[in-house]
């Protein structure tokens, strides 16, 4: 985004708000399909920004939903069942039930346990319903099934016969640059898919795994994903298994179309040091890992200006705490209340990971930037003190 458009933004929108660019997010699905087989097809994780979930709907043939909510969110949105991946590790007993009674044509339900298993087949029986699942392989967490339990699901499958198994899900963790690891879970799995025929007569038709693709927050990183995504494709067309592949990818999908905007809101020098605290901070902006104020974001400043000499400023949140640094040692020519800094790629996981209750500041607003330029405002500024009062007293 251009500096003038960040200031357009700013004013049309106001501070501190995110603004996810739907042009953006459906150039970046263009260039995921371009660049992986045809056989792969994609599945949206919402948890890493639900309200881009809509724009999606139409080039994406899954989304993967964790929670009740998450559910909700795609009921409101009209996103088809079919569409769905029921996910997650704790599965809501009272909401699955509900699900299968009352919507029957569910994409395909991920099993994590044998308390999930069996979970399914009563609500399944209940309805005189087959369900269609995908047993989630662990990758050494408390996520999944261990491979043991797995091929004994398997082996003895005809005991489920509410459950039609589709095939197998996995992820390991998000963030991966590592072409190697990459090639390690998937030939494990394509063994495991072929031991599972060998064995026991089970013909795998679906793989749906998360690469966990990387996105790239901070000034310096580099990472050729052109040349990444070739050799990536070519682990995949070695794959000796015919099942179906989707991928599941949030952040991968999520990450480039968000524009974070906050606003200098107070100035001050102490002890040498000069610092602009900032109507946003970490709880509206969260990137992977700990790598804040350590590393330089794609940040910029509007007004640029270009009298007077640089001055170097740590730029600060709203919150109570030491840790709430956005951006440390930037050098910016007159910094002033009321300019407004943009964060890029901001469109994963910030707004569904922030610490969102913190000293009950308000949630920012979101902004659509629809293709036309126009902005659509998705959500208003929403208060959090009523979450952090007491009913009663
Ligand atoms: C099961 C599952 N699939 C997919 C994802 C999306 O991961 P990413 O944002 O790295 O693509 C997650 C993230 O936590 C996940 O837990």
């Amino acid at each position: 985004m251009t500096s003038e458009q960040i200031g357009r933004l700013a004013a049309e929108c106001g501070t501190p708000a995110y603004v996810f660019d739907i042009s953006v997010l459906k150039q970046r699905v263009a260039y995921l399909r371009s660049r992986l087989p045809e056989r792969v097809q994609l599945c949206y994780a919402i948890k890493a920004n639900t309200f881009i979930t809509g724009a999606l709907n139409d080039s994406m043939p899954r989304f993967e939903v964790c929670s009740p909510g998450e559910y909700r969110v795609c009921e409101a949105l009209h996103i088809p069942p079919e569409k769905l991946v029921i996910s997650g590790v704790y599965k809501t007993p009272s909401f699955i039930r509900e699900l299968v009674e009352t919507q029957p044509g569910i994409g395909v339900y991920t099993v994590e346990s044998p308390v999930q298993l069996r979970l399914l087949q009563e609500a399944a029986e209940a309805k005189k319903a087959t369900l269609p699942v995908l047993l989630r392989l662990t990758s050494g967490n408390q996520f999944g099934l261990d491979k043991p339990v797995l091929r004994e699901i398997i082996a003895n499958r005809s005991q489920w016969d509410g459950l039609d198994i589709l095939g197998i899900q996995y992820f390991s963790g998000t963030q991966k640059t590592s072409l190697k690891k990459l090639k390690r879970e998937l030939e494990h799995l394509d063994e495991l898919i072929a031991e599972l025929e060998s064995e026991y007569g089970f013909v795998c038709r679906e793989l749906e795994y998360g690469p966990g693709l990387p996105a790239f927050y901070f000034q310096g990183d580099t990472f050729d994903e052109d040349a990444f995504f070739a050799e990536f494709s070519q682990l995949i067309q070695q794959l000796h298994t015919s099942a179906a592949i989707t991928f599941e990818i949030g952040r991968g999908i999520a990450a480039s179309c968000g524009t974070y905007l906050t606003q200098v809101v107070d100035c001050k020098r102490n002890k040498g040091q000069n610092y602009a605290i900032l109507d946003g901070g970490m709880n509206h902006l969260v990137y992977f890992g700990q790598s804040m104020a350590m590393k330089l974001p794609h940040c910029r400043v509007y007004p640029l200006r270009s009298d007077g000499g640089e001055e170097v400023w740590n730029l600060c949140g709203a919150l109570c705490t030491a840790n709430d640094i956005l951006v440390k040692q930037l050098s910016v020519r007159q910094l002033r209340i009321g300019d407004v800094i943009s964060f890029e790629n901001t469109g994963a996981y910030c707004m569904t990971e922030g610490i969102s209750l913190f000293l009950s500041r308000a949630l920012p607003q979101v902004f659509l930037l629809r293709e036309d330029g126009s902005v659509l405002p998705v959500r208003s500024a929403t208060d959090t003190y009523p979450l952090n009062t007491p009913n009663a007293q």
